[in-house]
């Protein structure tokens, strides 16, 4: 019998696996049934046998009006909800008008400074009917609260709407790096936003804790399910601290993974993952309500495995990675354009992701029934391998004193760098193939004509400023945004004051500036 091969996660995938490589396996409590503690088939009874999962597709670029378009060719190809990409300076509490914007207003995702920002890139757009997932983190709260303004001028109450910020600034100090401020007033700032939600906006999944911005940064599938759910104890932990109780806002806590084009080992990572979280909800923090136990999540399939090279064997990696995350019951969708690796999505290239789902959803069998791999002897090792893997790292993660403490000590940086350079070296070793890139290459690649971000936008945007500043009660602006520095030295929560402001047409970046004055800005200790 030939040797084990390795997993992405390092654990063996044997050549064979029979009867005996699940001996003793207890399916009630390993398993349980679909929708049913510890949900290791699925977060609903009927999954997608009920209606699939939500197709949305991450989008924006340029200014307010030129996402407002796409949003609406989203929704007229079929997208089931949004998902807004945000400029640099606006996820890092920038305003596109002050110096250290420029060059990259509207580039990698969409500018919004204020109100008629946000109110022009939700035009036409009924927000009592689409669910929309924010990527925004240091400055959810502003982004989350000019949503609900744009709402209500809809006539749209806060209890109506649905959607998703990301709010995890655990996995920006790790990978990915949109901070702004220390972690204690980060963690602050969302459990304020818990407790905010919880009171005003029930139905919103108050966070996105994320795996998926590690994965890319080349943690494997055990240390992106690890460090991830390390970083969800720290947020649980630091809501009940701040006097909320864990089934008041644990049912509101979504995830956010990747999907490899390894499927096998993708789909028992999702199961483990479910596993493990309900296990922590009940018996760590008590969470009695089911709702608070369910890990649910969204998938985007692995933009770092994307290549320049022959960019369409990237429409191959991707549907395989998509059927990936749908075998492991995702609840939402992201499916990479083949030209990402090059530059902004075309539209072909956005649609055809999309059709890349729709061809999942709709023309294979893999919807007619829930967690078809339950009880195979690879599956099933493959998770219980993983699972070990995964309650290993967590124990690593809180033997330093939990996931701030191990951040500040470079753990989880440290970890996955290493990940990353073996990564480096199998490709450059040829011990791992990439098609087209160092196996199955063309002598010359075939030209393309990537899409291009217009410069005029960054001056639109700039004059657009220029009169919101000159049109809007400056006075009652600054006075708002003291109300805001008092609540935040003080202990209730920067919300209220946060939204009179951005009403009053504070810009986004006045907002995080008022903070930055009294919490300062998280700088990064040379020990890692
Ligand atoms: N049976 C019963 N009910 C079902 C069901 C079924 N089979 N399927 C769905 N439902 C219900 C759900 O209960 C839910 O109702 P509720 O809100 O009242 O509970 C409703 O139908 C919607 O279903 P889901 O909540 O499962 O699906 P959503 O799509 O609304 O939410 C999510 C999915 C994962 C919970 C949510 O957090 C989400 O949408 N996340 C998206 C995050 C995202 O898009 N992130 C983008 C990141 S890009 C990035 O980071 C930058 C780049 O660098 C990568």
């Amino acid at each position: 019998m030939g040797s084990p091969a390795q997993s992405e996660s390092g654990l063996p995938i044997q050549p064979v696996y029979d009867g005996t490589s699940v001996a003793g396996f207890d399916a009630d409590a390993k398993l349980g049934s679909p929708g049913r503690f510890p949900y290791t088939r699925g977060v609903y009874p009927t999954m997608y046998t009920g209606r699939p999962w939500t197709m949305r597709q991450y989008a924006g670029f340029g200014t307010a009006k030129e996402s407002n378009e796409r949003y609406h060719e989203l929704v007229g190809a079929g997208t089931g909800g949004l998902s807004v990409a945000f400029d640099l300076p606006t996820q890092m509490g920038y305003d596109s008008d002050e110096a250290i914007a420029r060059g990259e207003v509207g580039k990698v995702g969409v500018a919004v400074d204020s109100l008629d920002d946000m109110r022009t890139l939700f035009q036409g757009l009924p927000l009592d009917k689409v669910s929309t997932s924010m990527t925004i983190n240091a400055p959810a709260a502003s982004l989350l609260l000019l949503y609900q303004l744009v709402a209500a001028e809809q006539g749209v109450p806060g209890d109506r709407l649905t959607g998703t910020i990301q709010n995890d600034v655990l996995k920006e100090y790790i990978a990915r790096g949109t901070y702004i401020f220390p972690p204690q007033q980060s963690l602050r700032l969302i459990s304020d936003i818990f407790a905010y939600c919880h009171r005003e906006l029930p139905r919103w999944n108050t966070i996105s804790i994320s795996g998926y911005h590690m994965a890319e940064a080349g943690a494997t599938p055990a240390q992106e399910i690890a460090f991830t759910l390390a970083n969800a104890k720290e947020y649980v932990r630091t809501a009940i601290a701040a006097g909320l109780d864990v089934d008041d806002f644990a049912p509101r806590l979504s995830f956010f993974f990747v999907a490899r084009t390894t499927l096998l080992e993708e789909i028992a990572k999702f199961r483990a993952a479910r596993r493990i979280w309900a296990r922590v909800m009940r018996d760590e923090f008590g969470a009695r309500n089911p709702k608070s136990q369910m890990l649910r999540f969204h998938t985007q399939t692995a933009g770092v495995q994307l290549t320049a090279q022959q960019p369409e064997v990237n429409l191959v990696r991707v549907a395989l990675q998509g059927l990936g995350a749908v075998l492991g019951g995702t609840q939402s969708l992201h499916t990479n354009s083949y030209d990402e690796a090059i530059a902004l999505p075309t539209q072909k290239a956005a649609r055809l992701a999309l059709r890349t789902q729709q061809v999942i959803a709709y023309e294979t069998d893999v919807t007619a029934t829930v967690d078809p791999f339950a009880g195979s002897y690879v599956m099933e090792s493959m998770t219980d391998d993983l699972e070990g893997a995964v309650l290993e790292l967590m124990r690593a993660v809180e033997d330093r004193g939990g996931a701030v403490a191990a951040i500040e000590q470079g753990f989880q940086k440290s970890e996955i760098e290493k990940s990353a350079y073996r990564t480096a070296l199998e490709i450059d070793h040829q011990e791992r193939t990439v098609v087209g890139v160092n196996k199955y290459v063309l002598d010359e690649e075939e030209p393309y004509e990537p899409l291009r971000v217009d410069p005029q936008i960054e001056l639109d945007q700039r004059e657009r400023l220029a009169a919101l500043r000159e049109e809007r009660d400056g006075d009652a602006v600054l006075r708002a945004l003291d109300a805001l520095r008092a609540a935040a030295r003080g202990t209730d929560n920067v919300l209220p004051p946060m939204r009179e402001a951005l009403r009053l047409r504070a810009t986004a970046g006045e907002v995080a500036h008022a903070l930055r004055d009294v919490w300062g800005t998280y700088v990064p200790h040379d020990t890692f």
